[in-house]
């Protein structure tokens, strides 16, 4: 596997493998790999050769008040991995390379940016498509791997590429899990003791929706009332917000029809933490993916 730091080398890399024909898979990541990402890895090996893993903990989506700083950093451990994933390329850049000191420009998707984890953190939208089109503009990969945990994001990046006409494939995967049902994550290291187990309330609180979704409830306001319940019960849980929201326009519906999002975020003591689950209505049934 070979390590790309500057833009210029990581271009002509991918000038090369498409003059051959070569389909390009991209899967960005700000590193702390963990098997969700290991599993985007996979299927873009499946679609694409080569690979190339992005590792950049972008500052620009993260507010003042955020874990830039603190966010996991695991270099070794992550290269390491993707050798033994038979990774091609690992576009590592720095901050300076990606972000010179004249930067000016971001990127925006409105409308889709500013409710739900865009009102809890106000222009984390913009740092991620400002870095997610810079991405695919350097590596032009024809496909790029997206996970499902983080839904508005996929929902953001799908838009943009819409918007803008990009050439990539936007590809969203399913979320990955642990035993216990708490959604794989980067930050679920900083979890200790008894706020890991709390955590596993997020997809409880899901799973308690999908039963009530199963006995025929549609109705919005008693399936939050569920979640709810299940997620008050944990007094180390502090809840953001739990939403039902249309999955195209993520505003939210009163009753379940089409496709929705169970979109919800929480912190137990300084960690945040969000999940969700996917309802799809297909005819008078619907399938609660989660
Ligand atoms: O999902 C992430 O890890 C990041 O938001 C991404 C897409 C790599 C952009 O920095």
């Amino acid at each position: 596997m070979e390590i790309i730091r500057t833009i210029s080398w990581m271009k002509q890399i991918s000038r090369e493998a498409r003059a051959k024909n070569r389909v390009i898979g991209l899967v960005p990541t700000m590193g702390a790999l963990h098997p969700g990402h290991f599993s985007l890895i996979r299927a873009a090996q499946t679609d694409c050769s080569p690979v190339v893993v992005s590792i950049f903990v972008n500052p620009k989506q993260f507010g003042p008040s955020e874990d830039f700083q603190k966010y996991p950093r695991s270099f070794e451990a992550d290269r390491g991995a993707l050798e033994n994933l038979g990774v091609d390329y690992l576009f590592a850049p720095t901050p300076e390379e990606m972000y010179p000191p004249d930067f000016r420009t971001v990127v925006a998707v409105s409308g889709l940016s500013d409710k739900l984890e865009g009102r809890s953190r106000p222009g984390h939208f913009h740092g991620v498509t400002t870095v997610v089109l810079k991405l695919l503009e350097i590596v032009q990969p024809g496909f790029a791997y997206f996970g499902r945990k983080d839904a508005q994001q996929a929902r953001i990046i799908r838009q943009m590429s819409l918007d803008l006409n990009l050439d990539a494939q936007i590809v969203v995967r399913p979320i990955l899990r642990e035993s216990d049902g708490l959604a794989l994550s980067s930050r679920n290291v900083y979890l200790q003791g008894d706020d890991r187990r709390a955590a596993t309330a997020l997809h409880r609180s899901l799973e308690a929706v999908r039963q009530e979704i199963a006995a025929a409830q549609r109705d919005v306001l008693r399936l939050l009332a569920v979640l709810r319940r299940v997620l008050d019960a944990e007094p180390a849980i502090a809840l953001d917000y739990a939403e039902i929201v249309d999955a195209e326009t993520l505003e939210p519906v009163l009753n379940l029809r089409g496709s929705c999002l169970i979109l919800l975020a929480a912190k137990l003591g300084k960690t945040r933490l969000i999940d969700n689950a996917l309802v799809e209505q297909e005819g008078d049934t619907f399938r609660v993916t989660i």
